[in-house]
């Protein structure tokens, strides 16, 4: 059955130049049909690069909004309409005018995972694999880091010489690790590597034997000589890499590490967008576009 549902899928994308677009949460059944399957910066470039007329998004709102800002020609399709990330909707953009109007200093950096009127009022996107990188490379020395607290933290240490603002945002799904559940994963297996997203919080990474993105942990674990593994990111990571390395490991961190908003997208969601039945087009005025536009083509342009 469902091999049936992939094969139609396959099909229809072939003869409506649809190219479809999968964060790596996405369960198996759909990476393994998607054209592109990456982190948050790696989808936003395959999103500019494909020469398809419409890019069918599996993943959060943010993500979506993303590909139709990088190519507003295409008809751009969010294939879960409810599927939101809770820290895009954390900050209004009215909170970042009135601090920028008190402190004109501050170099705004914007988290990916933001909507994009928030994105319009920031100078700068990052994702979780590019966020050191652009900080380091921003010649401004202060920087209010929005919207996750954690991630910010994170980069602050791996960026003494920068001075970082950090606000009150985070994932609650990261930040819902606790200690307890990081010292009873390493008592349990004593000899796995423990890799982390830096949306967990610092008390969690200061345990991580590597700390990345999606894909920066999914790449270390395939590359790492270790067999055992502590994954602590969302459940799918650790599915998709016991499907890749049959011969090591991969325990979860915590049971409360699943994402409800990237779990909404089903294999028959994505059959019916396709159909042009569900999905949701992201429409978007070109001014809206042109204004979240700088900040990400700042990303691309630093990130790279
Ligand atoms: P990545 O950039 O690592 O894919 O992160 C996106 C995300 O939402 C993590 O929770
Ligand atoms: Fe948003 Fe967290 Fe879900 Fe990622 S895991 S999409 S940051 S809620």
């Amino acid at each position: 059955m469902i091999q049936q549902i992939q094969q139609s899928i396959l099909q229809m994308k072939e003869e409506n130049n649809i190219f479809l677009l999968a964060h790596s949460y996405q369960n198996k059944d759909i990476t393994e049909i998607a054209d592109f399957v990456g982190d948050s910066f790696q989808m936003s470039l395959a999103a500019q690069h494909t020469d398809a007329d419409t890019i069918l998004v599996a993943g959060v709102r943010f993500m979506a909004e993303t590909a139709k800002i990088l190519a507003p020609d295409k008809t751009v399709v969010l294939v879960t309409p409810d599927a939101g990330c809770p820290m895009a909707e954390q900050i209004e953009p009215s909170m970042i005018e009135s601090i920028k109007a008190q402190h004109p200093e501050y170099k705004v950096v914007a988290y990916i995972n933001t909507t994009a009127a928030l994105k319009a009022v920031c100078d700068v996107c990052v994702t979780s694999s590019t966020a050191v990188k652009i900080v380091k490379a921003l010649e401004e020395e202060e920087i209010l880091f929005i919207p996750d607290c954690n991630l910010g933290t994170y980069v602050q240490k791996q960026v003494p010489e920068k001075k970082l603002k950090l606000l009150q945002g985070c994932c609650p799904v990261h930040a819902s690790v606790d200690m307890m559940e990081v010292e009873t994963a390493l008592e349990k297996h004593p000899k796995a590597q423990l890799l982390v997203h830096p949306e967990c919080t610092p008390e969690v990474l200061q345990y991580a034997d590597y700390i990345g993105s999606t894909s920066g942990i999914l790449e270390y674990a395939k590359q790492s000589d270790h067999k055992e593994f502590v994954i602590g990111t969302e459940i799918s990571i650790a599915e998709h890499l016991q499907y890749a390395c049959p011969d090591k490991t991969f325990y979860l961190l915590s049971k409360k590490l699943i994402c409800p908003n990237m779990k909404l997208t089903t294999l028959m969601d994505v059959y019916n967008a396709m159909r042009g039945q569900g999905g949701e087009e992201i429409i978007m005025t070109p001014e809206e576009i042109a204004k979240a536009r700088i900040c990400i083509d700042e990303m691309i342009r630093l990130g790279k």
